[in-house]
């Protein structure tokens, strides 16, 4: 059991996992520019466009929690300063959260791009998790934030280097 989980992004479409992540006990922070919103959770409201900010509320965590065992990361994007600062504070396993794109096979190296974030970083773990699509009768669809929450949930359980919610192939079918 993880003593201190952090969730970036965890008042949207993660909602859902921070709710059961909430059930394993151990301290559960989450990072968000909403985050105090959230009774069920230490919220650290930042905005991780924001360096400074997003170091702060960081620091903050730390501080009141202890070193972060397990890390959800949701943003939307990684060229910012934030996914780095958050492998820096882990101690454990970081599960990256990657659109689709990060499967385009048009740009093979994206995952590996991804894991860079923990360069160096002996004590960061990465883990990621890719949210495709689902396919159904007469199409595809992108998955509900009920089908992410759950997919991810189940990466964490089952600690795979990689997991696809849902599918990404073959590519031409994406919604
Ligand atoms: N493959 C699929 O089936 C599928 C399905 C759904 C979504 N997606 C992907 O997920 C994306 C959904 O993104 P979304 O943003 O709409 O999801 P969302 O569920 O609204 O999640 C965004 C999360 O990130 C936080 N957040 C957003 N901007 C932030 C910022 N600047 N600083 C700190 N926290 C921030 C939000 O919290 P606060 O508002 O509290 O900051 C919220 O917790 C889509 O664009 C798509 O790429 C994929």
């Amino acid at each position: 059991m993880a003593r201190h989980i952090l969730v970036v992004g965890g008042t949207g479409m993660l909602s859902e996992l921070v709710k059961a992540l909430a059930g394993d006990g151990g301290r559960l922070s989450l990072l968000s520019r909403r985050a105090s919103q959230d009774d069920g959770a230490d919220g650290f409201d930042c905005d991780y466009y924001d360096e400074a900010a997003f170091a702060g509320a960081l620091e903050a965590a730390v501080a009141r929690s202890g070193p972060v065992d397990l890390a959800v990361a949701w943003f939307h994007t990684l060229k910012i300063a934030a996914p780095r600062l958050l492998a820096e504070r882990v101690q454990g396993r970081l599960f990256q959260v990657l659109g689709s794109a990060a499967a385009d096979p048009s740009h093979p190296g994206r995952l590996e791009t991804a894991a860079r974030v923990a360069d160096g970083l002996p004590q960061c773990a990465v883990r990621q998790v890719v949210l495709g699509f689902k396919m159904e009768a007469g199409g595809s669809r992108w998955l509900t934030n009920s089908e992410i929450s759950q997919g991810v949930l189940e990466a964490v359980r089952a600690d795979q280097a990689l997991t696809v919610v849902g599918q990404t192939e073959p590519w031409s079918a994406r919604p």
